[in-house]
């Protein structure tokens, strides 16, 4: 379909057609998930932490990892970042992302590529958002240590569905062997690992507590800048520890198989 110019009906029947969207964008008067579980998502969660961005994205690049149906990717171009790529492994959601896009008249290159080949954009970024995806992940630190690696230049925005303790206890450098109390406190950073399904989704993998979150993020060598909303962490790539330096990351490229069950 030609978008520019199309019609409510032209947009709503190619709405149906790319559906079911998980991103509720208003597409000219049309919305592509009105009945979305989470009310208008992800409008609701964006107002929550949209203040903590940049009002003015002017001259950056924006990669969006998991960018679904574009809302975020089109949020960044609306504060008039100069390039924005979205990738995202799933083809249905990159259709509705290039779809919204045109409708609402945004230049953003969408591609297809999962966050396990980020070394093949050769190219880093000025802001990345990896907003909803660690979790599903059967890799995730993996993936914290690839965009360090490869794409992070400055800023990223960190998100994770998060379960558990909301406490954050202060992590020592070392434990001795003998301690063993430490690890049913609350607030010891601690990953829930999901078998089988939740919210009968298979893709769910990892939920790590709020401690947890922190942690990760400090030892991919992210320096937590900004926590203005329960999951999601403004960040600054900085030095990595160096207990965990590049030469310490398993190179390997993992194919979609390992993603999804
Ligand atoms: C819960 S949605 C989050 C979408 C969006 N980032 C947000 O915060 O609203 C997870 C997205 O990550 C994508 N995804 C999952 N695993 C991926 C991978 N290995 N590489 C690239 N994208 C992936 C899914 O296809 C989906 O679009």
């Amino acid at each position: 379909m030609n978008a520019p110019g199309a019609s409510r009906e032209e947009i709503a029947r190619e709405v149906a057609r790319l559906g079911p969207w998980f991103h509720n964008i208003d597409l000219l008067g049309v919305p592509t998930a009105p009945s979305h579980f989470l009310g208008d998502y992800p409008s609701l969660k964006w107002r929550n932490f949209e203040r903590a961005l940049p009002a003015d994205l002017t001259g950056k690049s924006v990669l969006d990892i998991g960018c679904n149906g574009g809302f975020y990717s089109i949020e960044m171009k609306k504060r008039r970042a100069k390039r924005v790529v979205g990738i995202d492994h799933d083809d249905q959601y990159l259709d509705q992302a290039r779809f919204a896009a045109r409708v609402l008249d945004f230049d953003i290159e969408f591609r297809k590529l999962s966050v396990y080949k980020l070394a093949d954009l050769r190219e880093r970024f000025d802001l990345v958002l990896f907003m909803g995806v660690f979790y599903h992940l059967r890799h995730p630190l993996l993936a914290l240590d690839l965009i360090y690696e490869h794409v992070a230049g400055d800023l990223l925005v960190f998100q994770s569905l998060q379960r558990g303790s909301a406490e954050v206890d202060r992590v020592e450098q070392d434990y001795p062997f003998t301690e063993r109390d430490v690890f049913d406190q609350p607030g010891f950073p601690r990953m829930h690992f999901i078998e089988d399904r939740y919210s009968n989704d298979p893709t769910n993998w990892w939920f790590p507590n709020l401690a947890c979150s922190e942690a990760l993020l400090r030892s991919a060598g992210f320096r937590i800048l900004d926590h203005p909303e329960d999951e999601v962490f403004i960040c600054k790539r900085g030095q990595r520890p160096d207990w965990c330096g590049a030469d310490k990351i398993v190179d390997v490229q993992l194919d979609r198989s390992g993603d999804h069950r």
